[in-house]
């Protein structure tokens, strides 16, 4: 039987994932895609997706890709629903359509959905699994500050709609009772993986847990509330890319940030106890800028005085600069002796995509600065940017 692998990744990066991934393994054939979503036909030799991990730094997850779903919609009721003939939605037409919780979670062709999708995943003979995860296709690009998450619709037809098919799972036992959809996996668990393409197609795959983005529904880590707002989108690309390479930052080491104002980021990592250096020709947000552990140097990154950030734990820059002056600049503190970080966490600016380019040569330049171990991802969080996180040890 044909292998198929599937993966995730920010809308508008499908044709740069299909091509890492040719490259990557020249045997495999594209398969079905949409936004957001492509899939690969492995080679005949591979016997499942064990050894074909993408290597990408756009994919978000991957796993099996097992089939996907569409039930008829009758005109009425795709008018309904909003469809439009054939036309493939958007993210925007997918919220305005679930928006209306009557119309999206209690048509017909919603039903129906729910129904197929469960035949087809008993037909497929692989479950029960530990656990399901079940997410919208990505449409969107992170908001500034705010609750809406790509690829985590949370509008208001949203959640009845799993419970709906989260019960219809667990009552074909596919899924074990009282087993919450979207809950974060541990490592090693089965998962069921479902993706809503439109409102009346799904993807299903599955995947055994053995990265730490696997454990997210698609890919996306949950949203965490705030008890305060948070101040910019960096706040959450810095807890991000710290959950997903598992960085251990401990309370009271100290943190330097260049391109630090606002201040999202810092204001997330002095909530984790840390000593905060932000460094910004820009102004800091007063509840940052006043803050105990945190101190502003208001200069550009090149400016600083290596007395100024000696014996900092990590260093991160999201300065909006090309990453070819970033890197040169993080080169130039690292080369002191007196800064030591144990690691960096660097966000790579890419105004054009062909920037990825030159991702190996970035990465070799930061390995004999002394941080072998490098791991890069377009982040839930990133918008036209990537993640660059390198470490000692
Ligand atoms: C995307 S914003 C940073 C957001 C910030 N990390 C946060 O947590 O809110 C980019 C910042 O880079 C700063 N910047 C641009 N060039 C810089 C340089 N040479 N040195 C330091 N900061 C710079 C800008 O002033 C701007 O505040």
């Amino acid at each position: 039987m044909a292998n198929y692998l599937f993966v995730t990744c920010q809308s508008g990066m499908e044709p740069l994932v299909k091509s890492d991934y040719l490259l990557q393994v020249p045997e495999a054939r594209l398969a079905f895609s949409r936004r957001g979503l492509v899939t690969f036909k492995l080679p005949d030799s591979a016997a499942g997706i064990a050894g074909f991990e993408p290597r990408s730094i756009l994919a978000r997850t991957f796993g099996t890709s097992l089939a996907h779903v569409k039930v008829p919609t009758e005109a009425h009721e795709a008018e309904q629903l909003g469809e439009q003939n054939d036309q493939r939605w958007g993210a925007k037409e997918f919220g305005e359509s679930m928006r209306d919780e009557e119309r999206f979670s209690d048509s017909t062709v919603t039903k129906h959905l729910i129904e197929a999708t469960v035949s087809q995943v008993i037909g497929n003979r692989l479950g029960p699994w530990d656990g399901a995860h079940l997410w919208v296709r990505d449409g969107l690009l992170p908001a500034t500050n705010s609750s809406r998450q790509p690829g985590r619709e949370p509008a208001i037809g949203w959640e009845k709609f799993v419970s709906r098919l989260t019960a219809a799972l667990q009552a074909a036992a596919l899924v074990p009772p009282g087993v919450r959809c979207n809950q974060n996996a541990d490592f090693g668990q089965r998962i069921l993986d479902l993706c809503l393409l439109e409102p009346s197609q799904i993807f299903i795959g599955q995947h055994e847990v053995r990265r730490s983005h696997q454990r997210w529904s698609g890919g996306v880590i949950p949203l965490v509330p705030t008890t305060v707002p948070p101040i910019s989108r960096a706040y959450f690309k810095i807890r991000e890319a710290v959950s997903w390479a598992g960085l251990h930052l401990r309370p009271g080491q100290t943190c330097v940030e260049i391109g630090s104002a606002p201040g999202g980021s810092c204001q997330w990592l002095l909530e984790q106890d840390l000593r905060v250096i932000g460094i910004d020709p820009a102004d800091i947000d007063p509840v940052i800028a006043t803050h105990p552990n945190f101190t502003h140097i208001r200069r550009r990154g090149r400016e600083v005085r290596r007395q100024e950030i000696k014996n900092c734990d990590w260093l991160l820059s999201d300065a909006n600069l090309p990453p070819n002056y970033v890197l040169d600049t993080i080169a130039d503190l690292v080369s002191h002796p007196s800064i030591k970080p144990k690691g960096l966490v660097l966000t790579l600016k890419l105004p054009d995509t062909k920037l990825l380019e030159h991702w190996q040569v970035w990465q070799s330049r930061v390995a004999d600065w002394g941080f072998p171990n490098i791991r890069g991802r377009q982040l839930i969080f990133n918008r036209q940017e990537v993640c660059l996180v390198a470490t000692r040890s």
